[in-house]
């Protein structure tokens, strides 16, 4: 098992490729399954030791191939946009859960047993409203997106006790940072809004601009995730991955005004149905079990780095 890859499902993706690079630099082999329907073949390195499978964990007999002889999964493929599943709740449902039933299935099947998770704070909708939100915080699903984002985390709760998988459950808040792709009107804000003001085009705020996120950088994320996958042990139950820090768009919008020296035109439109008004991770759990770095990348830094200053 020594030489045996970790698969990255979504390894194509901003997430993914970051944490590729990282196991890489770690030493490890790793292989991608990804339909790269978001993701790109340049976001991963020319390595050897990486092996790209195009394919789509809808798709069993995929998913079984690429579980084969892996030491490990970090499982990121899904459509990763909230407003894409109320769009298309059928289609993202067979990235967005059935993926998630194959992977069981073929690790069940092969023998392989830790799996890391990408869930989301997507899954406690508006009841963590005004406070930092814990992991028992009652579920309230309010999108497509988000249901089968804790679907999925009971069904590997149901591998884990009929079948010894050993999946680790991350709720991940607002991530950024390089190779998150602005392309969409569905990509994640920080891209977007960056990539606008950069090129001087107009920024469209959804609502007031006062909702807030818990942004971590996304180098801070994939620390935490490469000790999960070295940890002897799966601690049980899911994990929040935030800073505990609240941020406005409009306080994000000051600030890619600060790094970048000026902004362009900021329009408010109508908010998102189904948007979330506040999230802010009470990140307890996390701080307890794994290291994040000390400090973690603040705001001003991490979006420098995203723009290449
Ligand atoms: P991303 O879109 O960059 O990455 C998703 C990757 O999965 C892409 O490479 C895409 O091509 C691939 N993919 C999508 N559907 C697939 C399918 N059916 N079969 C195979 N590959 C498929 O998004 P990301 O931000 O890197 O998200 C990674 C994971 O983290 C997702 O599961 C997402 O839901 C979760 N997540 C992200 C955030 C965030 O703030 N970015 C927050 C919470 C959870
Ligand atoms: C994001 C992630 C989702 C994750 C969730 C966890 C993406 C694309 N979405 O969803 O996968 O599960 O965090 O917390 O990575 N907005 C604008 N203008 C824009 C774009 C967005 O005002 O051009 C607003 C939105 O209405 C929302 C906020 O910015 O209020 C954040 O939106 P977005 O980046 O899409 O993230 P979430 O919906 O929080």
């Amino acid at each position: 098992m020594a030489d045996a890859p970790i698969l990255v499902t979504g390894g194509a993706g901003f997430i993914g490729s970051n944490l590729v690079d990282a196991l890489l630099a770690r030493g490890y082999a790793v292989r991608v399954l990804d339909n790269l329907s978001t993701g790109k073949r340049e976001n991963l390195p020319q390595d050897a030791r990486v092996e790209l499978i195009v394919g789509d964990v809808a798709d069993a007999d995929s998913v079984r191939r690429a579980v084969q002889g892996c030491r490990a999964v970090v499982h990121l493929a899904a459509v990763a946009s909230v407003q894409a599943s109320v769009d298309d709740p059928f289609g993202t449902h067979q990235s967005n859960l059935i993926g998630t039933l194959n992977l069981c299935e073929a690790m069940r099947e092969s023998g392989v047993k830790r799996v890391l998770f990408a869930s989301s704070a997507a899954v406690y909708g508006n009841n963590g409203e005004g406070h930092a939100i814990d992991e028992d915080t009652p579920k309230a699903p309010l999108t497509p997106y988000a249901a089968d984002k804790l679907a999925s985390e009971h069904y590997l709760d149901f591998y884990r006790r009929q079948h010894g998988l050993e999946p680790v459950v991350f709720r991940f808040f607002n991530i950024f940072g390089p190779r998150q792709d602005p392309s969409s009107p569905y990509s994640g804000v920080i891209s977007i809004f960056t990539e606008r003001a950069q090129k001087g085009l107009p920024i469209a705020v959804f609502g007031d601009g006062e909702q807030t996120r818990d942004f971590l950088y996304v180098a801070d994320l994939v620390e935490v995730l490469v000790q999960a996958l070295e940890s002897p042990e799966a601690v049980e139950g899911a994990v929040n991955v935030g800073l505990n820090q609240a941020t406005s768009l409009n306080q994000l919008l000051v600030a890619i005004g600060d790094v970048l020296g000026g902004l362009p035109k900021v329009s408010y439109q109508a908010a998102r149905p189904g948007d979330i008004r506040h999230s802010r991770a009470n990140n307890a759990r996390l701080v307890q079990r794994y290291r994040l770095p000390e400090p973690p990348t603040d705001m001003r830094e991490g979006l420098a780095k995203l723009l290449g200053l």
